[in-house]
């Protein structure tokens, strides 16, 4: 059964005292066994104090990005070992916001998810269309491209590893979520497109998130739809309370 999974991405936002206190919050208000596997991912520069806070909780602390190389003349890049050394070995990948403004191409995310996967990490793999390529009718084309080109290089073993997280730039800070069945249609497609790929036991298994302008009030009817296995929250995983709203609106 693929899991339900709730991760907040946390971007620029959040020093260390902020990261503690919103940390705190999150433990004391956390139940014991959420209805979806939590995860978190602060900056790099708070990984490991939130790590070590998070130890013996059912949260999970994820980076925001990490280069391909394993190390070298990269300055100011993360390495893949660096993270798992503070004890992170979950990796988001792919986010829009990397594609604008750092010009991330699918080919450069294929070679981070090879990375990734050859240090036993788990990647969340963000991907999305921008708005005028839904108004040209295209996001369906250029959804499957960057699946193709960035994860269907992958063995079928490899799937065991790869979260995707569908986020129509459109709905990204916008406040403008796409409705349940606008979601629901393109992870039924998403998942369709990984039966075709691999079949249709890894495609059943991989849990495939919706991320764009995800708050409380709307996330028990994203999440109610068949082929939305979670959420990847920005804005919303700000306060304690309402991405714990988030987490127990499965
Ligand atoms: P948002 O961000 O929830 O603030 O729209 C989602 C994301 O960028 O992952």
């Amino acid at each position: 059964m693929r899991k339900n999974i709730v991760a907040g991405n946390w971007k620029m936002n959040n020093d260390l005292a902020q990261t503690q206190e919103l940390i705190a919050d999150l433990k004391k208000q956390i139940s014991a066994a959420p209805a979806a596997t939590v995860m978190i991912a602060p900056t790099y520069t708070n990984l490991y104090p939130a790590f070590e806070a998070l130890k013996n909780t059912p949260v999970i602390v994820a980076a925001q990005n990490m280069h391909q190389n394993a190390s070298g003349a990269f300055t100011g890049e993360i390495s893949a070992a660096m993270l798992k050394s503070v004890g992170v070995e979950t990796v988001i990948l792919g986010h829009s916001e990397r594609r604008a403004y750092f010009k991330e191409s699918n080919e450069l995310l294929a070679e981070k998810v090879n990375t990734a996967l050859e240090n036993d990490m788990t990647v969340i793999f963000c991907f999305g269309e921008e708005l005028e390529d839904r108004k040209a009718d295209k996001h369906f084309d250029l959804v499957e491209s960057q699946l193709k080109e960035s994860l269907y290089h992958l063995s079928k073993e490899s799937w065991k590893n790869i979260i995707l997280a569908y986020e129509p730039v459109w709905a990204i800070g916008t406040g403008e979520t796409a409705s349940p069945e606008q979601a629901q249609e393109m992870h039924a497609f998403i998942r369709k497109s990984i039966t075709d790929a691999y079949g249709s036991e890894i495609a059943e298994e991989v849990s495939i998130l919706y991320g764009g302008s995800v708050k409380p009030a709307n996330a028990k009817e994203i999440f109610a739809k068949e082929d939305v296995d979670g959420g990847l929250i920005g804005g919303a995983s700000l306060k304690a309370e309402d991405f714990l709203a988030i987490v127990n609106a499965f």
